[in-house]
């Protein structure tokens, strides 16, 4: 055990009894912690009120999905009169002009300039698997690329791309086979032990970029000793890896992946669901490098909660009335996607976010980067600062020079310095996530203004302050 003293933050008398209550009946699985011991009886904005009546400022965004802030008026008013209305119609059988609607809304949004069609599902998960089923179907080709650290969702196939952490998938297996995982840059702590932008020197070019060298391990030792690349389906890639730890790559990353899955007819899938729609300052996060995947593949905040997903697919792959190789009518399909209401809440959000916040995400993501940067310069414990508009990774290290994180059992009682970050957080009142292995992530919703952005960093400093002074 380590031996940094911590306390788990108080529990408010409405909350220990909702808790109490809830042990018995709701899945033990769960990672509902002692650290951020939150009952939530409202939110507005990026204020979360608990059942004891305290208010929490929101740099976590219920996991990135609370994009336009928790119950924006204008998004309220469109669930209100969409539930008056219509709330579920079956998608794969009728049509409805508001989901029509919002598939040309993402068509028109997302990279590329060539036919494209969409799949609207209900979780990210969901979306997942439908983009490796439109892949292998197209293709007829059995295997995956996908990469450490990767995460992707927990149904079956979805699982089987994640590449973040063993306990997402051990005791599951046999999982999908025919995936095979290549190394993700993680500059700061790169898998090949070389420095970007170092790394390059003296590499070959691809399309006229240079190679990385870790992309050439997919390239020149994956695709040489161990898969043929005539049979790989699909690459599945997130645009910034998310749950790996907000891990942004050198811009070369997507492009050279581009090239690679062009050269070999394999499909590109970008997995944009916790990056895209506006997170990063684009609305894609592969627009910041000038990539267009051939299949995107949204969720979390598309909908501001309300459960929505969505692939979009050049059209050739999604219609067999385009290419015969297209999966075929009744090949797939789900009950509650393109659901009434979560269309009604997208259109709405997607409305929001492109005219106002998608701005306000490079803006005050920028501003906090610059900030985290300075606050690096002063503390010991922060490593590195990462991040693109309002998706920002913070490394904890216990030596700055050699990147030595801290033990896993960090405190008296065996938590790890995530656990502590987050918990003295809340204790002040600020909600923020751990990530990766030694990551806090930061993920207000886009709508989040200055001051609050102020309030968050000058918390998060006197966290850090608080552990620095307290150390051993
Ligand atoms: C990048 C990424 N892909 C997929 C998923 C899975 O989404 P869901 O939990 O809605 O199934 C997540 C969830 O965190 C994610 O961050």
């Amino acid at each position: 055990m380590g031996k940094f003293k911590y306390k788990s933050p108080e529990i408010g008398e409405n909350t220990k009894k909702l808790i109490e209550r809830d042990k018995s009946v709701y899945f033990g699985a769960h990672t509902r912690s002692r650290e951020i011991p939150l009952a939530i009886s409202k939110a507005e904005g990026v204020r979360i009120t608990d059942l004891d009546g305290n208010v929490f400022l929101d740099f976590g965004a219920g996991y990135a999905v609370a994009s336009t802030g928790h119950c924006h008026p204008e998004v309220v008013e469109a669930i209100r009169k969409q539930a008056g209305e219509l709330i579920h119609h079956p998608g794969s059988d009728f049509y409805l002009e508001y989901e029509t609607r919002l598939c040309e809304e993402l068509v028109r949004l997302s990279p590329g300039n060539f036919p494209k069609q969409v799949y609207l599902a209900s979780t990210g998960a969901e979306a997942i698997d439908s983009a490796l089923k439109v892949a292998r179907y197209y293709t007829k080709r059995p295997k995956f690329i996908s990469f450490f650290g990767a995460f992707h969702g927990r149904t079956f196939a979805a699982m089987s791309v994640c590449g973040s952490k063993k306990v997402q998938r051990r005791g599951f297996g046999p999982l999908l086979p025919e995936v095979v995982h290549t190394l993700y840059p993680y500059c700061y702590r790169c898998p090949l032990r070389l420095n970007y932008p170092d790394c390059k020197a003296g590499m070959k070019k691809i399309d006229g970029i240079p190679l990385l060298p870790c992309v050439a391990f997919l390239t020149d030792s994956i695709f040489k000793s161990l898969v043929d690349p005539s049979e790989v389906a699909a690459i599945i890639v997130e645009p910034i890896q998310g749950e790996g730890g907000y891990i942004v790559p050198p811009p070369e990353f997507h492009k050279l992946l581009r090239a690679i899955t062009a050269k070999y007819d394999i499909i590109l899938i970008e997995d944009d669901i916790q990056a895209g729609l506006g997170r990063t300052g684009k609305m894609f996060a592969t627009e910041n490098w000038e990539v267009a995947a051939d299949v995107n593949i949204v969720a979390k905040g598309i909908a501001s909660g309300v459960p929505m997903s969505a692939i979009i697919a050049r059209s050739h792959l999604m219609d067999p009335g385009i290419d015969s190789r297209a999966w075929v009518p009744g090949s797939h399909g789900s009950t509650f996607g393109g659901n009434a209401i979560a269309c009604a809440a997208a259109l709405k959000t997607i409305e929001l976010i492109e005219n106002e916040y998608m701005d306000n995400a490079k803006t005050q993501g920028d501003y906090i980067l610059a900030r985290l940067n300075e606050m690096k310069e002063n503390h010991s414990i922060i490593g590195d600062v990462r991040g693109l508009g309002l998706m920002i990774g913070i490394e904890i290290v216990q030596n700055k020079v050699t990147k030595e994180p801290f033990t896993e059992d960090f405190t008296e009682d065996g938590k790890n310095i995530k656990a502590v970050i987050v918990g003295e957080a809340y204790k002040r009142g600020l909600i923020i996530f751990g990530c990766g292995f030694n990551s806090i992530r930061i993920s207000p919703p886009l709508s989040v203004t200055r001051k609050e952005v102020e309030e968050c960093i000058d918390i998060f400093e006197e966290v850090i302050t608080y552990i620095e002074s307290n150390l051993q």
